[in-house]
């Protein structure tokens, strides 16, 4: 697959990290291409990643994740629309800033954490997932707590974009556990709330926490 990835910070590059071992083509976007964060990842990842602008990077493309701080993302939608439609973008940004303090008093009545209504709004016809949004970074490095593999909680429409958006969270590492269409998305947003009420508020760390769902 030919994967785009909006942002290279902590996110976007630990998936794409993953994503580029397993043999897709990752191109990154970003606004400085020659950022130290950049350029040390290209030096990881070598040739076989694109590290440009946005728009460089959407040029040729089948999946977009968005990884960008979630103060960026109407803006990036907005400038780069009839690129994002048609096509599968996974939307993995939050409406908040980093740190415990920030998401404690973020999390207490505010709106939407996702990036929904204006996805749907600039770009009507990209088949939109909400995934990756409810761990942090190193849930994605290492998700597998004392043995037993993290459970990744998405949703999105049926049909094949699914199998696809399916097949990058198990290569993340993750069991992908859908909750249903896009009228889920503020349980998938519920999940990121819980987390971070354990890792952060709760202080059990934010390379500590995952879910697993228990059935019989
Ligand atoms: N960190 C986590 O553990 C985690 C987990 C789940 C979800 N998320 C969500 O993922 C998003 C990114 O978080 P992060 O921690 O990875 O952030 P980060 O480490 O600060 O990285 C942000 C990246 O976005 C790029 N960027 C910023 N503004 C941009 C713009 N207008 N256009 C294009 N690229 C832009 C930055 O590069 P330039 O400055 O060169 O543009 C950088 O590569 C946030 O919405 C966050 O809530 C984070």
């Amino acid at each position: 697959m030919r994967i785009v990835i909006l942002g290279a910070g902590d996110i976007g590059s630990t998936l794409g990290r993953k994503w580029a071992r397993a043999g897709h083509t990752i191109a990154f976007g970003v606004r400085n291409p020659l950022s130290e964060q950049a350029q040390s990842l290209r030096a990881e990842l070598g040739e076989q990643i694109l590290i440009g602008s946005p728009a460089e990077a959407l040029a040729e493309s089948d999946v977009v994740l968005l990884a960008v701080p979630g103060s960026a993302v109407k803006e990036l939608i907005a400038a780069h629309a009839q690129l994002l439609n048609h096509k599968i973008v996974i939307d993995a940004t939050n409406q908040m800033v980093k740190g415990k303090t920030a998401a404690t008093k973020q999390w207490q009545g505010q709106g939407a954490l996702n990036s929904l209504s204006t996805l749907q709004t600039q770009a009507p016809d990209a088949q939109v997932y909400r995934a990756f949004n409810s761990y942090a970074w190193e849930a994605f490095a290492e998700p597998i707590y004392h043995g037993i593999q993290a459970d990744l909680f998405y949703c999105g429409p049926e049909g094949d974009a699914r199998a696809v958006v399916e097949q990058l969270i198990a290569e993340i590492g993750l069991r992908p556990v859908r909750l249903g269409g896009l009228e889920q998305i503020e349980v998938v947003d519920e999940i990121l709330r819980l987390w971070g009420t354990l890792a952060l508020i709760q202080d059990w760390g934010r390379d500590n926490v995952a879910f697993k769902v228990l059935t019989r």
